[in-house]
């Protein structure tokens, strides 16, 4: 089963060109991602992995490993960072920086609203 897409609601009477801004988009409850694992959301063009750790905090980073494409959200989780399916790179979760290699993904700041989760996307 793929990513779920979510629909983002756009103005229909603007005619100037859509500048890039930031937008929350709710991609669900907390009861969908168990303790210590990732789940993986469809955002407009993106792919968006989100994390509930152990400890109740919610990160959310590109879903796409930079390596090969792995689907992070897929990886194991533990102590901070996530490690991919595909070959084991390691990424931490916070701040989108790989441990294994010099790269950073993407990051989106998440807010929850009671047991919504809510990202903050580029529109
Ligand atoms: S695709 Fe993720 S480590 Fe290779």
């Amino acid at each position: 089963m793929g990513a779920p897409t979510l629909f983002t609601h756009t103005n229909p009477t603007t005619t100037t060109p859509f500048l890039s801004q930031p937008i929350e988009v709710c991609v669900g409850s907390l009861h969908n991602i168990p303790l210590g694992e990732g789940r993986a959301y469809r955002v407009g063009s993106e792919t968006i992995a989100v994390f509930r750790q152990r400890n109740g905090k919610v990160f959310a980073i590109q879903n796409e490993c930079p390596h090969r494409g792995g689907p992070l959200s897929e990886g194991i989780l533990g102590a901070g960072s996530v490690i991919c399916p595909f070959h084991a790179w390691k990424v931490n979760v916070e701040t989108g920086e790989c441990v294994s290699d010099p790269c950073t993904l993407r990051t989106y700041p998440v807010r929850l609203d009671g047991e919504s989760i809510y990202l903050k996307v580029e529109a």
